[in-house]
């Protein structure tokens, strides 16, 4: 019973494209409650692993659960609670930030939209509610992180804009 516990688990997961084996015997755990970073390198195989983890590609061998749940059975359970971006989204331009994410809410079967405004509030987007989202100065990357929290997820999956110089920077002590 510890996948009950677990948010996200995968076991020997792995994915082969023809030769190429892009992700190979994978196991991980990740705990309720934490704030867990999937870094690599270009090529390593994260977003690969994403894709298997939501289940959009099915993996060569092995399995993933979310909150306990099989993601190849247990697929359409589980999906409701999990919000993620696997590449960028796409966005309406002519639309407001509001706009796009009550297009959002709609297909996600929110109709009234009741979460637009505390998402808006959590990435710092209220008082810009209303500019369309190609305005700069950080609206794209701030509705990016917004849009799957539209269904208050137990589980959420984004990714998060990264400068490898920074990373090296630190590691050699500068
Ligand atoms: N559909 C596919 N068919 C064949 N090879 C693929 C496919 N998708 C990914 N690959 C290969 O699998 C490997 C892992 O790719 P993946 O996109 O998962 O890496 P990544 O860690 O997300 O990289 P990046 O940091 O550039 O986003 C790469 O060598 C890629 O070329
Ligand atoms: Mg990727």
């Amino acid at each position: 019973m510890q996948s009950q516990s677990l948010a996200i688990e995968m076991a020997g997961l792995t994915k082969q494209f023809g030769r190429h084996r892009a992700v190979d015997t994978l196991n991980l755990a990740v705990h309720p409650g934490s704030v867990f970073g999937f870094l690599g390198p270009n090529g390593a195989g994260k977003t690969t692993t994403i894709r298997m983890l939501l289940g959009l590609i099915r993996p060569t061998q092995g399995s993933a659960r979310i909150l306990g749940h099989d993601i190849e059975r247990e697929r359409a359970a589980i999906l409701p609670h999990v919000g993620a971006i696997v590449e960028s989204p796409a966005f309406y331009p002519i639309l407001s930030g509001r706009d796009n994410l009550r297009v959002f809410a709609r297909t996600a079967g929110n109709e009234d939209g009741s979460n637009i405004a505390r998402v808006l509030e959590q990435v710092g987007l209220s008082n810009r509610a209303k500019d369309k989202v190609t305005t700069p100065h950080g609206y794209k990357p701030g509705a990016s992180r917004g849009k799957p929290t539209l269904c208050s997820p137990r589980a959420l999956i984004f990714r998060a804009a990264f400068r490898s110089r920074s990373i090296s920077r630190r590691q050699q002590g500068q």
